[in-house]
């Protein structure tokens, strides 16, 4: 942690949204939650074995869940005040995903892996990808694609198309290679 803390500079905090609206923030926040949540379920999930640690990410699960549920409830009713900005909602999901890969994640990464060799980010971009990717199972995908849909208003993505949820993460990761 102190080394990380040491190499990493954290955005300076000026009072101005870095998504641009009260709105904006609150989805982000929301999206950020979903993939915590979902993050830990999977983690509990590929722990077999140790039930300490699943004991661990099944609490912790709960408890960003219980974030995004408090961001979420406040998007509502800004909502209600201004009407649902939409399309910003979509905008900043995407602009979350795409942060999945940016340099301050992938740093935090390269660090808790305990490597030896220089930082890459294109290679920790590719391990980093592989590490998650392996851990995530079809539930996960769509635990956190019933949260994300919550927050765009759309309907949660069917159990039908659990078999499509592994086509949809290596998509992504093409994607995020494709994107640098
Ligand atoms: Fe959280």
């Amino acid at each position: 942690m102190t080394r990380y803390l040491e190499t990493v500079a954290y955005h300076a905090e000026d009072g101005r949204s870095v998504y641009g609206s009260e709105q904006a923030e609150l989805v982000a926040r929301c999206f950020v939650e979903a993939m915590a949540a979902s993050y830990y379920q999977a983690i509990g999930a590929g722990a077999a074995g140790v039930p300490s640690l699943q004991a661990l990410c099944r609490k912790l699960a709960g408890e960003e869940a219980r974030h995004y549920t408090m961001f979420r409830r406040l998007l509502e009713e800004l909502r209600r005040e201004e009407g649902a900005h939409r399309l910003e909602a979509v905008r900043v999901v995407w602009r979350r995903l795409r942060a999945l890969n940016d340099e301050q994640i992938l740093y935090a990464s390269y660090v808790v892996s305990g490597a030896r060799e220089p930082f890459v980010l294109k290679n920790e971009s590719r391990n980093y990808r592989a590490r998650v990717l392996s851990l995530y199972r079809p539930e996960h995908v769509r635990f956190v694609g019933t949260l994300v849909a919550q927050v765009l208003g759309l309907p949660p993505p069917p159990k039908s198309l659990d078999g499509l949820s592994g086509a949809a993460l290596r998509g992504m990761n093409a994607a995020a290679l494709l994107m640098g």
